[in-house]
């Protein structure tokens, strides 16, 4: 199993991993697949040294990624905290996959001036809850009845983790 850097080649396996996810129905807040035009844009935003965008393969197959991004982007003052996000590919969850991923994460982002990490999931994700706590982060809130999914209302909540204990001025 390899950890690297996406490269425009993954974009149809990025694709087809995150559709997997929006497909089971309540894993986030998508509600019908996406193309690879629509991701195009957001996908080629990454760049290694600001927003990566991590792959990991097994046998030459991506079988889950990672992305970094901008948490409230264009506000100068909170660029040092970014949004997280990743998916695994459906048959392989629960194999060490989404942990390779954050340790991965987690070890870059100090070179990338990254201080705070955040998490957005619904409130019943509990794989994504468990990757989470594994790792330290911590529930910062939650937006009751932020979504409307299969006629129901659920809540969305915010995980964060802080990179770098800093002296509160
Ligand atoms: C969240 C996700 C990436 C986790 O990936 P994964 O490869 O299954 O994670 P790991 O195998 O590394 O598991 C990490 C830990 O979480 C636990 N875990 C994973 N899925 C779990 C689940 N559904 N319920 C309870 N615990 C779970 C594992 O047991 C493991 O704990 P351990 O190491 O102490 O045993 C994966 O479930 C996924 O792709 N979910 C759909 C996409 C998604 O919801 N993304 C988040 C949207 S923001």
């Amino acid at each position: 199993m390899t950890t690297r850097m996406a490269l425009s080649k993954d974009l149809d396996a990025v694709v087809h991993i995150l559709n997997q996810s929006i497909l089971r129905g309540n894993e986030n807040g998508r509600l019908a697949t996406v193309k690879a035009s629509e991701l195009h844009d957001w996908f080629f935003e990454h760049s290694p040294s600001r927003y990566p965008l991590l792959v990991t393969e097994e046998q030459g197959e991506v079988v889950g990624w990672l992305s970094l991004g901008a948490y409230r982007p264009g506000r100068e003052a909170l660029r040092r905290t970014a949004e997280i996000s990743y998916y695994v590919r459906q048959r392989k969850k629960r194999q060490g996959i989404g942990s390779t991923l954050m340790k991965e994460a987690l070890r870059i982002c100090p070179c990338l001036g990254i201080k705070v990490l955040v998490a957005f999931l619904l409130e019943h994700n509990s794989g994504s809850i468990a990757l989470l706590r594994k790792f330290g982060f911590e529930r910062w809130g939650l937006f009751p009845q932020a979504a409307y999914i299969g006629g129901k209302l659920v809540g969305q909540l915010c995980y964060g983790k802080l990179l770098e204990k800093a002296d509160r001025v």
